[in-house]
Parts: C-alpha cells; sequence; structure tokens
C-alpha cells in the first residue's frame, strides 16, 4: 500500500510543477549595482518615504545605513528618521503587529532580507506590477503576488497602472523578434497587458524604472551590508594566493632538483 502511495505522489508531483510554471508571471531583471552610491541613497530615502510606515528593516541601524552609504548624520537624521528614533537604533516601523493585522489581513512582513528571501528579480517585478482591480479590498492586485494585502504605495510616482491592450515585441522561441531589414522591433497587439494610463504619474516609466531599481540596490545592500567588502576582501586573498604560488612552486622545484 505504502509502495502504491509513494508511486501515485511521484506520478502527480511533476503536473503540480507544470502548473506552477505556467501560472509564475516572468520576473524582470534589477540589474543592481552595489558599487552605486547615489543609486543606492535614493533607494534609502524612497524606502524611508514610501515604506517605513507599514514595514521595518529591524536587523539595520540607521547609523550603519548613514556610514555605509556616506551619507551625513544630520541629512539622514533630517530626511530618513520619521519614527522619532535615534540615530543608533534598529529601523522599525512605527505601526503595530495588531493594527496591522486587522488593517491588511497580513501583517506587512520586515524586509530586512527580503531581497535575499524572495530574490531582487521578484522584488523589482512585484514593485511595478500593481494593477486596479476593483474587486480587492484596496483596489489593485498584482502580477507576481495575487491577490496581495498591500495597496499601491506608489501609484503617485507611477501612475494609474491597467490591464489594456497595447503595443507588445513578438517573441518567438522565447526570443525577441527584430526586423532584418530595419533591425526595429516587430511588434503586435497584445491584450491582458500592463499598461499605465498616460499622465497619471509624476515620473516617467522610465524615471519610475530607475526609482524601483534604486530602492531594490538599497534593499538588496540591506539584506547582506558586508557583500562588497567580502568581494574586496576576496580580490586580495585571491591576488595573495597567487603570488604565494610562485615562490611555493620554486620552493617545491629547489627540493626535488636532486631527487630526478
Ligand atoms: C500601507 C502599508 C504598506 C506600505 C506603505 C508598504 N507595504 Fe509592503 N506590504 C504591506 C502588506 C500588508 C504586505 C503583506 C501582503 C500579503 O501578505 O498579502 C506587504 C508585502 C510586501 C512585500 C512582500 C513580502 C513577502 O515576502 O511576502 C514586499 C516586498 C513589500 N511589501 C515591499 C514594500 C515596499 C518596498 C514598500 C515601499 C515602497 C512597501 N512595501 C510599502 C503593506 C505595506
Amino acid at each position: 500500500m505504502k509502495k502504491h502511495f509513494a508511486a501515485l505522489i511521484l506520478a502527480v508531483l511533476p503536473a503540480f510543477a507544470s502548473a506552477q510554471a505556467v501560472l509564475e508571471y516572468p520576473l524582470d531583471k534589477a540589474n543592481v549595482d552595489l558599487t552605486d552610491k547615489a543609486a543606492l541613497q535614493d533607494g534609502a530615502r524612497t524606502f524611508a518615504n514610501y515604506c517605513m510606515g507599514c514595514h521595518g528593516a529591524q536587523f539595520q541601524r540607521y547609523e550603519r545605513v548613514a556610514k555605509d552609504l556616506g551619507i551625513p548624520e544630520k541629512v539622514m537624521m533630517e530626511n530618513l528618521v520619521f519614527t522619532g528614533a535615534k540615530i543608533g537604533e534598529h529601523m522599525k516601523t512605527g505601526m503595530q503587529p495588531q493594527d496591522a493585522k486587522v488593517w491588511f489581513g497580513a501583517p506587512p512582513p520586515d524586509l530586512t532580507l527580503v531581497a535575499r528571501v524572495r530574490g531582487e528579480d521578484w522584488v523589482y517585478t512585484y514593485l511595478r506590477t500593481f494593477y486596479e482591480d476593483p474587486a480587492r479590498p484596496w483596489g489593485v492586485n498584482n502580477k507576481v503576488f495575487p491577490n496581495v494585502g498591500m495597496p499601491n504605495v506608489l501609484a503617485s510616482l507611477q501612475g494609474r497602472q491597467v490591464i489594456g491592450c497595447k503595443q507588445v515585441q513578438v517573441v518567438e522561441h522565447g526570443k525577441k523578434v527584430f526586423d532584418p531589414l530595419t533591425g526595429t522591433p516587430v511588434t503586435k497587439e497584445g491584450c491582458d497587458q500592463l499598461t499605465i494610463v498616460p499622465k497619471t504619474g509624476k515620473l516617467s516609466e522610465a524615471e519610475f524604472d530607475e526609482k524601483i531599481k534604486n530602492l531594490v540596490s538599497f534593499l538588496s545592500y540591506s539584506a547582506n551590508p558586508v557583500k562588497l567588502e567580502s568581494q574586496r576582501v576576496g580580490t586580495y586573498v585571491l591576488l595573495f594566493l597567487a603570488f604565494f604560488f610562485v615562490f611555493a612552486y620554486l620552493l617545491k622545484r629547489e627540493y626535488w632538483k636532486d631527487v630526478h
């Protein structure tokens, strides 16, 4: 009986896996550059202004962020700290978890590690794919997180995003198609597409993407603040090993000279 049960599970599993694959929304690449301090600073500002009302980054301290990102302490306190916290404190949200549960159904999770848990591309795509859906409590739904409990807090910047029809580039066998003569992208009308209603947001589509990229850069830094430092130290370690190898080799030659 047990054997049959195991066989049944094995037979059914691939079906689940492929159903999942069909439903998943393709993720856009965030292409985060952690060495770009200006981008990280902009991301930190967006995070403090638009996210910290609900989310915290409670494993991160304001002081550390100021130091790592090159933000003077005074500027940090005036522009990024709204909860009355001191510079040495953790970046906690002002919201009480029990209130959040009542208001949103699900408490907004802490975001210190979200770029690592979900992946940078996931967070980047998630923040850009909210769209209007009157059936949902906040009037919005999301492509990568269906029936999400979070309102679209960036709508004033992005504008109203709806599901509509627009010209999209033709893709064949996973590759974008270009006209062989002119080199321009081949397009066709596609419906069920995310479309921004023109002139409803403060930023253009490209500017908004850049803003979100910066925000994701900040979240990525916050999820692993020592990453840059470890890459730097790693380079020195490799250089040292290469240097050491020369001497090790010369020594080996010296020792084996009489044996051969
Ligand atoms: C008004 C409150 C509110 C604000 C402001 C807000 N969020 Fe959220 N967020 C939520 C709630 C509630 C959830 C949980 C949604 C759920 O589980 O359905 C959530 C979920 C998320 C998730 C998914 C986390 C996970 O792994 O499940 C991410 C990422 C996120 N928010 C990022 C942000 C960012 C970045 C900002 C700032 C631009 C922001 N949020 C602003 C309420 C908020």
